[in-house]
């Protein structure tokens, strides 16, 4: 339960100025809302839902739903007899009846210090209905999925709500990800139509998406699948003329002026000083962007989609290795991510906020795009890299737009705090009120660093704890309402009612220590795992019947603050970015040389969390820094550079009990270095354990 009062001891207090403009000024009033939200959902989120355009109402109770399998299946169902349409939401809404036209929407700030744009919210519609109206002649119509994978620039933007006009359900896979992880996915997702960019650069290095991008659907139609269109943004490369090759010409495609570009507010953002992509050109799928989107009209009406109807599908890692695609529906979604973004952030129509994340994941997804929108804010779309061309940079786009509001990760707080104050200090950062983060624990030194010095202890911190298939935050402190404990996310968000299971299932009270999980859906949770219903109910409402399940364990303390204490499945989180031991595993053993593979994460000092791998060899095959570096690269190639291990150990023989089973608590140990196992009187063959920390030493990296 939520204490009535507010602790005064071991907390620290927003600054006053904050809670005088704030929408939660209060413990008392969150305290007060929190109960309305949950004894009387319907006026509360009913009250929310009157500020958004419905074409037609919903009729009957605001949430119906099943949360316990032996009851029979689990749904949830938000606004049901609802129809809207998000894009219309997020754009039309605050064009026309808003008048916010004018507003800007995003200041694109690039990977290069200069390149820059700016789009304001007509715009942004005007660039949304060409495409919209680009895919319709494309053949994309409703419930089709379209796979996105591009870089940070606003077209990403445009690409989303595109889909979400015409009621196509986007899949957007983070540019990071390799060609195999894209095939995956968009085999999964049977999409029938990629966007996609020629290219972007990380820093220094040219990323050549488009050649990443052909790889991938090669291997689609290697396993028997077409994805008929692949629509290619030039971002790098030059746009003045665009490729007209008709469909099916065998032809280099003939080059066409484009005369609308030139009133392309995006054009010439970026400065054409560097090598630009290679961009292999595929006549038979291939489509320009700039030569389709410059001919399309600025008018699209939108598709008025059910409450329920799917809206993205959003790939996480999954404990069996193969990605999960988590679906979102329309309107709950709408509602909560509106509202946790106006809430947690305490969101004013003068802020600039800047979310640092990549849309490519579910925080790009809810806090770039939809919820920042929904409200009519402003934002800053940042391409770039905290670090490039140094580490001052992130403070000096902070000073450069006056942002109020920023959110970024542990991961990135850990590695500036490498470079000490003096980066952040040299930018003047007067215009900031409240810090976010995301995506993993953030330890109390982190925590103090980013209040202090970045936010001279005049921002709160907000520590937002939330996952994928949540959709938004669900324990999170308000800014003026919340006193804060360095390191732990706080009291849950409206409608959120969480629990502390034990191993049996019980629910603990007061202090305690166990698993989190959710008694009753909120508006924003996902429906499904798309295509496999059955891999949602097992995944996240098997174990303890009447819960969802979030796999994180969880310690409540003696004023009811919950801290997250990480994952308690197969789940590593590198970076704020969760992978699955599983999925690692079988990219390692894919290598002919690997037999076997075992992989535990070792706590690292920027990343959280790192790799450590264990591979046994096929009889005859020598263990040597070449394989080492082969192994590497596979797994590169496979899933992506955000999986690349950190350490490879040769291990003949791995630690399993007599059934067979790796014991993986054992490995972690001796990842470690820790000589203390616990106990061991399970092992199958404990000679392995002495051969595993000789081997130990010299695979460090
Ligand atoms: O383990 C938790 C951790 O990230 C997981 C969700 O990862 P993903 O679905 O990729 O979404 C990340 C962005 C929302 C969670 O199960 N996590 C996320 N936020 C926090 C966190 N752990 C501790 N504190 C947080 N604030």
């Amino acid at each position: 339960m939520i204490p009535d009062k507010a602790p005064r001891e071991d907390v620290l207090y927003a600054a006053g100025d904050l809670k005088k403009e704030a929408h939660v000024p209060s413990f008392e009033k969150y305290k007060e809302l929190y109960i309305k939200s949950i004894d009387n959902p319907d006026e509360f989120w009913g009250d929310i839902a009157k500020d958004f355009y419905w074409k037609t109402k919903h009729t009957g109770q605001f949430l119906d739903y099943n949360f316990d399998v032996t009851k029979g299946e689990i749904f949830v169902k938000c606004m049901e007899g609802a129809t809207t349409n998000i894009c219309y939401n997020v754009l039309d809404r605050n064009v026309h009846e808003k008048k916010l036209g004018d507003k800007v929407a995003f200041y694109w700030e690039g990977n290069e210090p200069g390149d820059e744009s700016t789009v304001t919210y007509r715009e942004l519609l005007q660039q949304v209905c060409r495409l919209a109206n680009v895919l319709k002649s494309q053949g994309v119509k409703k419930g089709d999925r379209v796979s996105i994978y591009m870089p940070m620039v606003v077209e990403l933007v445009v690409a989303m709500l595109a889909c979400v006009r015409i009621g196509a359900v986007h899949s957007i896979v983070f540019a990071g990800f390799s060609a195999e992880s894209l095939c995956e996915r968009i085999l999964d997702s049977q999409c029938c139509l990629l966007i996609t960019a020629d290219g972007f650069y990380r820093g220094d290095k040219l990323i050549n998406l488009k050649v990443i991008a052909d790889e991938a659907l090669h291997k689609c139609r290697d396993k028997g699948y077409l994805v008929q269109r692949c629509i290619m943004l030039r971002h790098l490369s030059k746009v003045e003329e665009a490729e007209v090759a008709p469909l099916g010409s065998q032809s280099p495609p003939a080059k066409r002026p484009c005369p609308d570009l030139q009133q392309d507010p995006q054009r010439d953002r970026v400065k054409k000083t560097r090598p630009v992509p290679q961009v292999p050109w595929n006549p038979e799928v291939d489509l320009c962007w700039h030569s389709l989107v410059c001919v399309a009209s600025e008018e699209c009406e939108p598709e008025w989609c059910d409450s329920e109807d799917p809206l993205f599908i959003l790939y996480t890692s999954g404990s069996t290795g193969k990605p999960k695609g988590v679906l979102h529906t329309v309107s709950g979604y709408m509602l909560y991510v509106a509202t946790t973004f106006k809430l947690v952030f305490d969101y004013q129509p003068s802020d600039v906020y800047w979310c640092t994340a990549d849309i490519g994941w579910i925080t790009g997804h809810s806090y770039i795009t939809y919820g920042p929108l929904a409200n009519g804010a402003t934002s800053v779309l940042f391409e770039g890299l905290p670090t490039y061309p140094d580490v001052s940079r992130m403070w000096e786009i902070v000073d450069k737009y006056s942002v109020t509001k920023f959110y970024t990760a542990p991961t990135a707080i850990r590695l500036l705090m490498k470079y000490g104050s003096e980066p952040v200090t040299r930018c003047k950062r007067t215009s900031l009120k409240v810090l976010g983060t995301v995506g993993e624990p953030i330890n109390p030194e982190a925590w103090q660093w980013y209040y202090t010095v970045v936010g001279e202890k005049r921002c709160p911190v907000v520590d937002t704890f939330w996952q994928t298939e949540t959709g938004g935050h669900v324990l999170t402190p308000l800014p003026a309402a919340t006193p804060m404990k360095p390191g732990s996310a706080t009291f849950p968000f409206f409608g959120v009612v969480p629990a502390i299971l034990n191993e049996s299932g019980e629910e603990l009270e007061g202090p305690s220590e166990g698993y989190l999980v959710f008694k009753q859906p909120w508006p924003g949770v996902m429906r499904t795992v798309y295509g496999n219903h059955q891999r949602f109910e097992t995944t996240y409402f098997k174990k303890f019947p009447g819960y969802y399940v979030t796999g994180d364990g969880c310690r409540r303390d003696k004023d009811g603050y919950y801290w997250i204490t990480g994952r308690i499945d197969d789940m590593l989180n590198v970076s704020g970015h969760l992978l699955s031991t599983a999925e690692v595993e079988s990219a390692l053993v894919e290598h002919e040389a690997v037999a076997e593979a075992a992989v535990v994460g070792r706590p690292h000092p920027v990343k959280g969390e790192s790799l450590y791998c264990f591979v046994s060899l096929r009889d005859g095959v020598t263990y040597n820094r070449s394989l080492e570096a082969q192994l590497r690269k596979q797994v590169r190639e496979k899933i992506g550079a955000i999986a690349t291990p950190d350490y490879i150990q040769n291990a003949p023989g791995l630690p399993k009990t007599r059934s067979g089973k790796i014991m993986r608590r054992v490995l972690r140990k001796i990842a470690n270095n820790e000589r203390d196992l616990g106990d061991v009187s399970t092992l199958a063959d404990p000679s392995v354990i002495e051969q595993l920390f000789e081997n130990r030493s010299c695979s460090d990296v």
